[in-house]
């Protein structure tokens, strides 16, 4: 496993930027709200400053205390095979609305409609249908490892001049210095290797493009976190910035996002929780030497642990489509300016 910890020679100052109050904050306060220039945040109080050492794997290859069971290239590959039937009316209404969507993406500045643009780990394009709003379809690529969620894009109209192709995150078809944008929504969880896809963000951009990397962020209360790390990969919001500055990004900043109806709680953790963005200062690759891939999904696996790690992940992940109905149900109930 290549797997980089922090062995505590470097330390990350975390700015208390905003103020999830024990176990959230308000509504209104979620949107909208940035982290200052290479901040992270992990906060109970406003404005208060300290440095602290991040305890977790930064490239977050697989402990045994958190068997994230889909975190890895063939189990996603098949989670995706079944999910993507109904992916688009069962996992969007409930983590990944079209208004946080256009919040998370907000940062990435798209600001010009010729910007050539790709969306890493696309699936069936739902984020695409957001970047199209500011950027020509043609001057955008959806790349995913799943087949069975290309075809949900494809069948998408206002995506039909976006390149639709195949690929691995972890080791992206584009050249060095190809693109201005690079987007990537609910897909680092799966990699295996966190840091080697942000390190391809990175090679892939031109200079001065920026990456905006959209995903989860962990969660504080015990079930949820029991749950989170059965499934999959839910970054802590300080990881994200650490393998953004180790892959050579400047400018690194993290906004919070999340379902209107959960008022700003993020004690269950987020599946879309953040939207993370840097901007490329030189041209050519990453600074970051990284040794061999993490997993080789081309060994043969052992049926059986497959299927067993396949079916206790997706377990694992019918919890969190509990929680949404759970929060929603709440926020129905609690009257407005209360906390959930
Ligand atoms: C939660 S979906 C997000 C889809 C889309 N970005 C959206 O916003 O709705 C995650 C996607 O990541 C893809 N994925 C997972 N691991 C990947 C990898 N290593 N390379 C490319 N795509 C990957 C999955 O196939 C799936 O389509």
């Amino acid at each position: 496993m290549a797997s980089s910890m922090l062995n505590g020679a470097e330390n990350l100052t975390l700015i208390r930027g905003i103020t999830p109050k024990g176990l959230g904050f308000g509504g209104s306060d979620l949107q909208g709200r940035h982290f200052s220039k290479v901040n992270a945040v992990a906060s109970t109080r406003i404005s208060k400053a300290r440095t602290l050492t991040p305890m977790c794997s930064l490239s977050a290859s697989r402990p045994a205390s958190q068997p994230r069971f889909i975190q890895h290239k063939k189990e996603a590959f098949w989670f995706y095979r079944f999910l993507s039937i109904v992916y688009d009316h069962v996992i969007n209404p409930g983590h990944w609305t079209e208004d946080m969507r256009d919040e998370a993406l907000e940062p990435a500045d798209l600001s010009n409609r010729n910007m050539l643009v790709v969306d890493v780990g696309g699936g069936t394009g739902f984020t695409t249908l957001g970047i199209v709003k500011h950027v020509d379809a043609k001057n955008v690529t959806i790349l995913d490892q799943s087949p069975h969620q290309l075809a949900k894009a494809k069948q998408k109209e206002p995506l039909k001049d976006c390149k639709i192709i195949e690929g691995d995150a972890e080791d992206l078809p584009f050249r060095t210095d190809y693109a201005d944008r690079y987007v990537s929504a609910g897909s680092i969880e799966y990699w295996p290797d966190p840091q080697r896809g942000i390190k391809e963000a990175y090679r892939v951009l031109k200079l001065g493009g920026k990456a905006c990397l959209i995903g989860p962020v962990y969660p504080t209360f015990w079930l949820s976190r029991f749950f989170a790390d059965a499934w999959m990969l839910f970054p802590k919001e300080e990881e994200y910035i650490e393998w953004f500055q180790k892959a050579g990004f400047k400018d690194v900043q993290l906004k919070r996002i999340g379902p209107k109806w959960y008022r700003g709680v993020r004690r269950h953790g987020l599946i879309m929780g953040c939207s993370v963005t840097g901007v490329k200062p030189a041209s050519g690759d990453s600074p970051l030497q990284l040794g061999p891939k993490a997993e080789d999904v081309t060994e043969p696996v052992k049926p059986f642990v497959f299927l067993m790690r396949l079916i206790l992940g997706a377990m694992a992940a019918t919890y969190y489509v509990l929680v949404p109905i759970y929060m929603w149900l709440k926020d129905q109930i609690v009257p407005k300016g209360r906390p959930i």
